[in-house]
């Protein structure tokens, strides 16, 4: 068999340890020939590929980024810049131009709603979810949350001590996009005293109420952990610097924000998703030997599994709102909003 594998959308560290994962597993236990394409689904359609053998395999597990490269076409979109090109047609015929019997979309949202639209031209393809957010349907997790998760709690912890000793509020803005995944997970391992979820309403004086009253108890610091999703009223604000202004306005209180930005993205992957990278990356190769296409692989439970394409495409997966974790944190005295 020949595949394809190709990676798309925003990149997160695990991409390279998949890209082993699969083609490691393809080449080692199956024969298989695998093609790297370049730069999602754009080389796709400039057939702008590599032929992956053993050797471009090598120090893959602990790299950042992606060596494919990635884009954020979007080849099914109904209205493309240059019209002309019929591109779910070219897509198509790459696929059979280059021999492929099978491609391997790793990618968010985006990349998986492409794939449900390849599986239903009846190309043979497979999905691996991957983002920092969390946030793709279908899955338990994501590789590259916990890597972006230690990130933010290890920023989170360095705010302590600068915040006690300036007597400031400090905050944090995370990724996350429309989820507050990170956000939660970040604000409970960092400690955080507010975190502010786009799940979740919030009030502004409940906030600075609870941030007054810590004050008074003798704390004279307070960290705020913003969800970068969380909706404000001014839209020439990013939600950290929203909310950073409204509390020192509120309380009086010195208040300084920090915007994490793309560090949780980049960089080497955790232990933990190095091997959730690589049991993704295996199982892709499973089912295109059962010839299991038009699925996603997926996380249940302790269990590494699969979900049909066209059950889990273009849903976003929000936190719930009586996540055990906020229950959790809400008995501990912390403010969500
Ligand atoms: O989806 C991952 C993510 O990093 C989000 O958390 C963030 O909102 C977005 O991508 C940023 O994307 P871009 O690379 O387009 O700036």
């Amino acid at each position: 068999m020949r595949i394809g594998i190709l990676t798309s959308g925003g990149d997160c560290p695990g991409i390279n340890a998949t890209i082993r994962g699969v083609c490691k597993t393809a080449i080692h236990s199956y024969g298989m020939e695998v093609i790297g394409i370049h730069s999602g689904f754009k080389g796709l359609l400039d057939l702008d590929y590599e032929e992956l053998n053993k050797r471009s395999l090598t120090g893959l597990l602990t790299m950042g980024g992606t060596i494919l490269g990635t884009s954020r076409e979007k080849p099914y979109k109904k209205k493309q810049i240059d019209s002309s090109i019929n591109k779910p047609a070219l897509l198509a015929e790459n696929v059979r131009k280059l021999g492929l019997d099978a491609v391997v979309c790793i990618g968010g949202n985006g990349t998986q709603k492409t794939a449900n639209h390849m599986a239903k031209a009846g190309l043979p393809v497979i999905g691996i979810p991957k983002t920092i957010d969390n946030d793709i349907y279908g899955t338990d997790i994501c590789f590259g949350f916990q890597t972006a998760v230690s990130i933010a709690t290890e920023a989170i912890d360095r705010l302590h001590s600068t915040a006690s000793a300036h007597q400031r509020v400090m905050v944090i803005e995370v990724m996350g996009h429309k989820a507050g995944w990170i956000a939660l997970y970040s604000g409970m391992a960092g400690g955080g005293d507010v975190i502010l979820l786009p799940e979740r309403a919030y009030s502004m004086k409940n906030i600075c109420n609870s941030i007054t009253t810590r004050m008074k108890r003798g704390k004279n610091y307070a960290i705020v952990v913003v969800a970068e999703g969380l909706p404000i009223d001014d839209s020439d604000k990013r939600a950290g610097e929203y909310i950073a202004r409204q509390i020192e306005r509120m309380t009086g209180v010195e208040t300084r924000e920090t915007v994490l930005g793309y560090t949780q993205r980049g960089g080497s992957p955790c232990s933990s998703d190095r091997i959730l990278a690589t049991r993704m990356g295996s199982h892709a190769v499973e089912l295109i030997v059962r010839k299991e296409f038009g699925r996603m692989v997926a996380v249940s439970g302790k269990e590494i599994t699969s979900v049909p394409l066209n059950e889990v495409a273009g849903i976003t997966r929000l936190l719930p709102q009586n996540h055990e974790l906020i229950l959790q944190g809400e008995k501990m005295g912390i403010c969500f909003g």
